[in-house]
């Protein structure tokens, strides 16, 4: 795992099997059906760098042997949140991951000329001290994570409970989102150089719904 010396929040996850997974997702050539697969399985991956931290408590069982105080995971199961739709299927590898957790969905479209969010679902389990884990594999010019963090915000989830989960990020974007929530933890496979005219990231992937679900 690398950090970003202009980004104190961002974690690249700098895994040989991440950075594989991620330049077959790139290539052009790559089938819906394996670009499907393997955004599942990095995911699930990177689900297992970013849960890395979370705090374990004791619990007394009895084993065939012995009783003893064995660790588990503290507090409520963790909230897997998808922003709607491409990040449903980095939603899969972590649900893969972690068979027990809950799931909000977010909703957001974003118009095509301004490139701004709006929200169309929001269906989110109880707050309560959770983690949440929000997942969108492209932060690009950073306006949807924006208003995703603000709507668990308002449902009661402060910033140090987010850890948010992307393949790929635009620098334009990690600044936007700074400037509102530079205490959410960003996690991504990786950092890349810029946006286009289209607020599309370059190199990049292309659009990420359009490649999951086999969409134009
Ligand atoms: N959304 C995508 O799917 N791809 C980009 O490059 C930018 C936003």
């Amino acid at each position: 795992m690398t950090t970003h010396p202009e980004f104190p929040n961002l974690h690249v996850l700098d895994h040989p099997l991440i950075q594989h997974k991620l330049t077959h997702m790139r290539d052009k050539t790559t089938s819906t059906r394996t670009f499907r697969t393997l955004l599942r399985e990095i995911s699930l991956l990177m689900g297992y760098e970013i849960t890395r931290n979370l705090p374990l408590e004791t619990r007394r069982i009895d084993t065939p042997m012995v009783a003893m105080d064995a660790p588990v995971i503290q507090g409520k199961k963790v909230a897997i949140v998808p922003i709607l739709r491409a990040g449903n299927g980095m939603a899969d590898g972590l649900m893969e991951l972690m068979p027990g957790a809950r799931v909000g969905h977010i909703g957001l479209v974003r118009d095509p000329v301004t490139h701004t969010p709006s929200e169309y679902l929001v269906k989110l389990p109880e707050a309560g001290g959770r983690t949440f884990i929000l997942v969108d594999p492209m932060l690009a010019t950073g306006h949807s994570a924006v208003h995703a963090v603000d709507v668990l915000n308002r449902h009661g989830v402060t910033d140090d409970q987010i850890l948010f989960e992307a393949l790929v990020a635009a620098p334009e974007g990690m600044r936007t989102f700074n400037e509102k929530h530079p205490n959410v933890q960003v996690y991504v496979a990786s950092l890349d150089e810029r946006l286009d005219d289209h607020a599309y990231i370059v190199p990049g992937l292309g659009d990420a719904g359009d490649r999951l679900f086999g969409t134009k």
